[in-house]
């Protein structure tokens, strides 16, 4: 949100009750409750990497170096592994984002940002240590790479902690339905990888729950709420955007791996305006409610972009092989693996 729409926003309120740059302290409760659900569910599916990953499968590179006739997932999969990773690997500059949010307001909040990066933690180590064991990327590229992500240094794109709630609700949601599909296509290539996608993704299930639960308390208090929430689900778009050929590896993942604009809309968009109840939703503040019309006018427009995207589909799997070995710099090789 803006600083003139947040200015807008706060001399709104009525008698001091609520400031969208604070946290909601009507709410302190109702935190201090979903942290606590969140911690027993958690410790119920907790799991370490070294359980998972296929360590007999792991060589020397120095004895035995790099070839991509090495790997063993198609090169769709590949990117999308990766992809994967290299928006995990944002967590540093996330959780920074989230500490000074939530800087000085409710212990509670600040106690889940803690649980939740060390839960987090885990999500990169695990899929970059399988990419290296089973080869299936360049180690010295991906290694660049890597780096480069990391020092872009991806910043927040939320100003209040409301909206860095609603912003982490539908980027949680965004990645455990990406995680699910993208298992769904490992079933048939590495079972291992899908568990692997299948464990991260029920992290992201609970850390999107807790964040869904807290917008949804938001608007059950203050419906006006919706005026932030509509900018940030107007705008949103993911931390790992600023990865090179983050267009490229969309496309591709949208073909191969079957997660893009229409499954975002299906499995993300709608699952929140169901979720939130927003068809039902009664701003009183007329620009909290023109920002729901627009929200409602942006939502329709989604939805026949998802179309679209859906029944184009098919017409973007031919160039997909060739997109992925082009992103992962094997381009000048044959590829025998079949799909
Ligand atoms: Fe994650
Ligand atoms: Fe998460």
């Amino acid at each position: 949100m803006s600083g003139t729409l947040t200015l807008l926003f706060n001399t709104q309120i009525r008698g001091g009750r609520m400031k969208l740059t604070e946290v909601d302290r009507r709410l302190e409760n109702k935190f201090r409750e979903l942290v606590a659900t969140h911690k027993e569910r958690a410790k119920k599916i907790d799991w370490s990497y070294h359980a998972l990953l296929p360590w007999e499968r792991g060589r020397n590179f120095h004895t035995d170096p790099f070839h991509p006739s090495q790997a063993t997932i198609t090169p769709e999969l590949a990117v999308a592994v990766e992809t994967a990773l290299l928006t995990e690997i944002n967590l540093p500059w996330f959780t920074t984002g989230l500490t000074n949010t939530f800087a000085g307001s409710l212990e509670v909040l600040q106690d889940f940002v803690r649980t939740w990066t060390s839960e987090e933690d885990q999500h990169a180590n695990i899929f970059d240590t399988y990419l290296l064991i089973t080869r299936n990327t360049d180690p010295d590229r991906f290694h660049k790479l890597r780096k480069l992500v990391v020092s872009n240094a991806w910043a927040p794109e939320w100003g209040s902690p409301f909206e860095g709630m609603a912003y982490t609700t539908i980027q949680e949601l965004a990645t455990q339905a990406f995680y699910v599909n993208v298992s769904k296509k490992a079933d048939g290539e590495d079972p291992i990888l899908a568990n692997i996608l299948r464990t991260v993704a029920k992290d992201e299930t609970l850390h999107y729950t807790f964040y869904r639960e807290a917008v949804k308390a938001h608007l059950e208090i203050e419906p006006n709420y919706i005026w932030p929430l509509a900018e940030v689900m107007m705008n949103f778009s993911m931390p790992g955007r600023l990865m090179p050929d983050f267009e490229e590896r969309q496309q591709i993942i949208a073909a191969g791996s079957n997660y893009g604009i229409a499954e975002y809309y299906r499995q993300v968009v709608e699952v929140l305006i169901n979720k939130w109840d927003l068809k039902n939703l009664h701003p009183t503040f007329p620009a909290a409610q023109a920002a729901l019309d627009k929200l409602n006018a942006h939502i329709e427009r989604l939805a026949r972009i998802a179309a679209l995207a859906e029944r184009r589909k098919n017409q973007l799997v031919e160039t997909t092989r060739e997109a992925a070995l082009n992103i992962l710099g094997y381009d000048d090789i044959k590829w025998n693996l079949s799909p």
